[in-house]
């Protein structure tokens, strides 16, 4: 299949770009930017682009293959990219007085555009600079070092307004570069900048689709685990269910163990949920783990949040183990894991390796997974993928639109959820006023776009506080607890914004949970943004 081969040299944007091309229906592949691109590494191959990074090009960084340079294949440099191009080709690369970071303001030299004699050159620059409005646009960058010398061959045609190249071209060869990120939304025509290499330049067929994924998938998931017994693990989330649903697709019922914990920390109907979907695809063994009585056991008295994570997810390792070890599975079996591309840049385990450690998810990192993943037995189906191709992924597996639609859940559950002491009368409580909520964010549309409001956010959820409030009910004094209501607009739970409620919609909600769930006596509305808040409270 022709692809788009992008060098990962460790950036936070690496997997974005990946994702920006495959929008435009072209397959990207991601290999560590010192990956061999002898053997059969080039097949297929009608563009390379070289990530950004953390490192700079004169502090040893990662340098790649010199046979990129030789292969003819057309290149992208994106801003560490650019400049190890530049060093690489006998250019000079040094650090900028002061950091260079978000939207900066570069200019286009239109005239040197339209005077392009390379065909590449013509193809990438002409239609680019043709779209723009005015010569000068807004970029976003993240640059600690600039170029302060091309190398020979090549020309700018972009100057950012502190006085840098901010994008080249080879006079005879199809080799750009650019300073900025145009994988970032905040790019202006940014995806037309990307479309013009992959499309213009590179001549890619826009001929990758998410069936072409599932057929892909489900075929190198049949090679690799033959006929051996495949265990996954599954929290109830979106990214494990859709795994267990690809595993299903692709092998035998008979072959594929699903392994479910119900920790007493999930949502109402949670487990009823899962087992529903799982065994309608075909699931034969499904061990469901009732382990609520070891969790709340194990939680009791504890009211700190780290010591609240900690116990959770010590017990979810050792708990998962016993279980493991209680299926007498033989010693080859696979371990599948639900685990997006996300998630491995996020934990620093991104295909270049360099991805700087943002933070640990206990999915990437069980002492089981890791041992596995030396064995060489690890099945992660979904680590190409972002969230909302994996829902898309999930509706053509004919998931249950509630499981695949559902907003992201923490892996600790409801214990982040109740500040302080859980304990199991707090677990029935929150359950039920998050159902409510939940409901009625399903049942009510925002009256601009037609979505639902569940829909229309990221994620949403309730909050039990430790505190109680006094309030009147009849002609009753009452004692109940403080529910506070979360709800944020968010692209991928980096950086979040408060969901903007009509009042009307959080009044009549606060009133039917406080109408239905005696114990709790006031509802409030979390109003703050991520950061300096987290979605989580916890
Ligand atoms: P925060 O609270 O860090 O959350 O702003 C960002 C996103 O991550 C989810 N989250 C978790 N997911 N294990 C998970 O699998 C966890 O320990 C965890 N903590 C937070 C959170 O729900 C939000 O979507």
């Amino acid at each position: 299949m022709e692809k788009i081969l992008i060098l990962d040299f460790g950036s936070q944007t690496t997997a974005l770009i990946g994702r920006r091309i495959r929008e435009m229906g072209v397959y990207s592949d991601i290999i560590p930017g010192d990956g061999d691109l002898g053997g059969g590494a080039l097949d297929g191959v009608r563009g390379i682009i070289l990530s950004g990074s953390p490192e700079s090009v004169y502090a040893s960084g990662t340098a790649p293959d010199r046979r990129l340079y030789e292969c003819g294949i057309p290149l992208l440099g994106i801003c560490y990219g650019l400049q190890r191009m530049t060093a690489d080709l006998g250019g000079a690369v040094e650090p900028l007085p002061r950091r260079e970071y978000g939207r900066v303001a570069v200019t286009l030299d239109r005239d040197a555009c339209k005077r392009l004699e390379k065909k590449a050159a013509q193809d990438f620059l002409r239609e680019f600079s043709e779209g723009l409005v005015a010569s000068t646009f807004s970029a976003w960058m993240s640059h600690g070092d600039t170029l302060t010398r091309l190398a020979p061959g090549f020309a700018q045609a972009g100057t950012s307004v502190t006085g840098y190249p901010a994008l080249v071209y080879h006079r005879e060869k199809p080799w750009f570069g650019v300073q900025f990120h145009p994988e970032v939304t905040h790019c202006e025509r940014g995806g037309e900048l990307l479309s013009a290499f992959v499309l213009g330049v590179c001549h890619c067929a826009k001929n990758w689709t998410m069936e072409a994924y599932i057929q892909q998938t489900c075929a190198e998931l049949r090679t690799r685990a033959g006929e051996k017994p495949v265990l996954l693990l599954i929290s109830g989330g979106v990214d494990s269910t859709v795994a267990g649903a690809l595993l299903l697709s692709a092998l035998s019922g008979d072959q594929v163990h699903l392994m479910y914990m119900d920790t007493g920390l999930m949502r109402k109907n949670e487990t009823r949920a899962v087992r529903r979907s799982l065994e309608r695809l075909g699931a034969r063994h499904l061990h469901i783990i009732h382990c609520e009585d070891e969790f709340l056991g194990a939680l009791a008295g504890l009211d700190s949040p780290e010591e609240k994570r900690k116990t959770i997810g010590d017990l979810f390792i050792s708990i998962q183990e016993r279980e493991v070890a209680r299926l007498q599975l033989p010693e080859t079996y696979f371990l599948a894991q639900g685990t997006l591309y996300t998630d491995l840049i996020e934990s620093g385990k991104g295909v270049g390796k360099k991805a700087h450690v943002i933070k640990s998810h206990h999915n990437v990192a069980s002492p089981l997974v890791e041992a596995k993943r030396r064995a060489g037995k690890i099945l992660e189906p979904l680590e190409k993928l972002y969230k909302d191709e994996v829902r898309t992924l999930g509706r053509l597996l004919k998931l249950d639109e509630d499981l695949v639609g559902r907003h992201p859940f923490p892996g600790p559950g409801l214990a982040v959820r109740i500040l302080g002491e859980v304990t199991r009368e707090k677990c029935a409580i929150l359950r039920e006023a998050d159902a409510i909520f939940i409901d009625e964010l399903k049942k009510r549309r925002n009256r601009e776009n037609g979505k639902t409001l569940y829909d229309d956010m990221w994620q949403a959820f309730a909050v039990l506080l430790p505190l109680r409030s006094v309030g009147v009910a009849g002609d009753v004094r009452t004692y109940g607890y403080i529910l506070a209501l979360r709800a944020v607009t968010s692209a991928d739970g980096m950086s979040a914004d408060v969901y903007p409620f009509n009042a009307n919609d959080l009044i009549e909600i606060s009133t039917l949970i406080t109408n239905s769930v005696p114990a709790i006596g006031r509802v409030s509305y979390d109003i703050s943004s991520k950061p300096p808040a987290t979605i989580e409270w916890e």
